[in-house]
């Protein structure tokens, strides 16, 4: 990799693109026109298309007739950035040891994407030109859901049809073993508030006579898992496709053992859905998780209060054919069922996703693993399905009628969402590379 396409590669991690929060708007509008800016000097026609959110970057080559569309996602917006100090440097300052670099953003997604542009810029300064019409899309709001996405999607579908979608934004099973995901999860989420008191109160004087929210939150948590770690919302399980047969025998024999996820998440010990082992319980089976929860006095030392709330923020992550508004309400039905009358309990609809899953024989799908092989020096790609969410894969198939090739490029340790989330420059070339064998091979197809 020349030190120009890394030193830009760090000019773009160098962007606190950070979606979700408000006082970061500025920074990620800047980082959305600096890879307008960088389509353009490429040699590609690239927009900067507003939306009520974050900016989408639209570019292009010369389409021809007779060619192949091809469109290629990612996002440039990225999740924040704490517990800041838990980081070995700032976060939005890159650095490089050992062929490694460490920012946020840096897997998820800016390196997969940019290995993208860098593959292309490539093909069009050794050739002069793409053996396919290219569509690439760049979208700032994939973190909090692509809310304006969808109807951007549905505004500029003539100009957005294409043959096939290709997105590098999912893992690798190891490093240097090429990986051709043909499933996500899907998810839905929701914010739950309990209310008790009008105010905070002495807990001595009032504590026994009146339900303590904190208490009652804790309650309704646990009452959706049983012993056995089984979703206990009714109906959950209803859609829910078996996984099969020719699913368990090639994970079984993947490189990923319960040893290593267990090593790279330090956990004493694995836990999950009886009846399952971990890869599957990542990859084919819904979950409910508390993403965050908070109550009462969190300072140093005692307070003795009976808090007025308690919330937790929850998401359900979803497999075919869960359908994720279906999900919403069962999981509102049962909390209200649960909760008892001494609080008030409010619910609030959060963002959802669909999950996805195609044949991986079909459509481009052998000339994806064709390129997955070529790339890394003919090693055999590994087929997985993936336990993390790229709601609009759905809403691409929904509304423009194609599926998505899903090569990502994240290692294992790569931490993304997590302090001192890192890419490998190697996967940079390898994103570059496979991103010029790839259009080659959709071309052939
Ligand atoms: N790139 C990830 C999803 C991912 C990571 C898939 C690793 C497979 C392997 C994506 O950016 C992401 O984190 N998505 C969110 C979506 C949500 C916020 C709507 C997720 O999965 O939590
Ligand atoms: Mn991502």
């Amino acid at each position: 990799m020349d030190d120009a396409s890394i030193g830009s590669f760090l000019e773009l991690l160098r962007f606190p693109s950070i979606s979700t929060q408000p006082e970061h708007r500025g920074d990620v509008g800047a980082c959305a026109q600096w890879v307008q800016a960088r389509f353009q000097t490429m040699g590609l026609e690239a927009e900067l298309c507003p939306t009520p959110g974050h900016p989408v970057v639209l570019a292009r080559n010369a389409h021809r007739p007779g060619r192949r569309t091809v469109l290629i996602y990612g996002h440039y917006d990225v999740q924040p950035a704490d517990p800041i100090e838990m980081w070995e440097h700032p976060p939005f300052e890159p650095r490089i040891r050992d062929g490694v670099v460490t920012a946020r953003g840096a897997t998820d997604n800016k390196g997969q994407f940019f290995a993208h542009m860098l593959g292309i810029e490539a093909a069009l300064r050794e050739k002069g030109e793409l053996p396919i019409n290219l569509i690439f899309l760049v979208e700032g709001e994939e973190e909090v859901g692509s809310p304006s996405l969808v109807p951007f999607l549905e505004a500029n579908r003539e100009r957005l049809l294409c043959d096939v979608i290709a997105i590098s934004d999912t893992g690798m099973v190891a490093r240097g073993h090429p990986t051709f995901s043909y499933g996500l999860r899907g998810l839905t989420a929701l914010e739950v508030r309990v209310t008790g008191p009008a105010t905070d109160l002495h807990s001595g004087i009032y504590g026994g006579a009146v339900a303590n929210p904190a208490a009652v939150l804790a309650r309704l948590l646990a009452s959706l898992h049983d012993a056995d770690y089984r979703v206990t919302v009714p109906g959950f399980y209803e859609r829910v496709r078996p996984i099969e047969g020719w699913e368990r025998e090639t994970w079984a024999a993947l490189p990923m053992n319960e040893a290593a996820i267990r090593e790279l998440t330090g956990v004493p010990q694995l836990d999950g859905e009886a009846g399952y082992n971990a890869l599957e319980r990542i990859w084919a089976r819904p979950t409910a998780e508390i993403n965050g929860m908070g109550s009462g006095y969190q300072g140093p030392g005692s307070k003795t209060v009976l808090p007025a709330h308690a919330f937790a923020k929850l998401t359900f992550r979803l497999v075919p054919d869960q359908d994720p508004i279906e999900v919403q309400d069962k999981v509102i039905a049962h909390l209200r069922a649960k909760c008892p009358p001494s609080v008030r309990l409010e619910i609030e609809r959060g963002h959802s996703g669909a999950p996805y899953l195609v044949d991986p024989r079909e459509g481009f799908g052998s000339a994806a693993a064709r390129a997955l092989k070529k790339t890394f020096g003919g090693r055999e790609p590994a087929l997985v399905r993936e336990g993390g969410s790229v709601p609009i894969v759905a809403d691409f198939k929904r509304i423009l009628g194609v599926d998505t090739l899903l090569l990502g490029l994240a290692l294992p340790d790569c931490r993304i969402h997590a302090p001192n989330e890192n890419f490998p420059l190697e996967n940079l070339e390898y994103g570059m590379r496979l991103n010029m064998v790839l259009l080659e091979e959709i071309a052939a197809a």
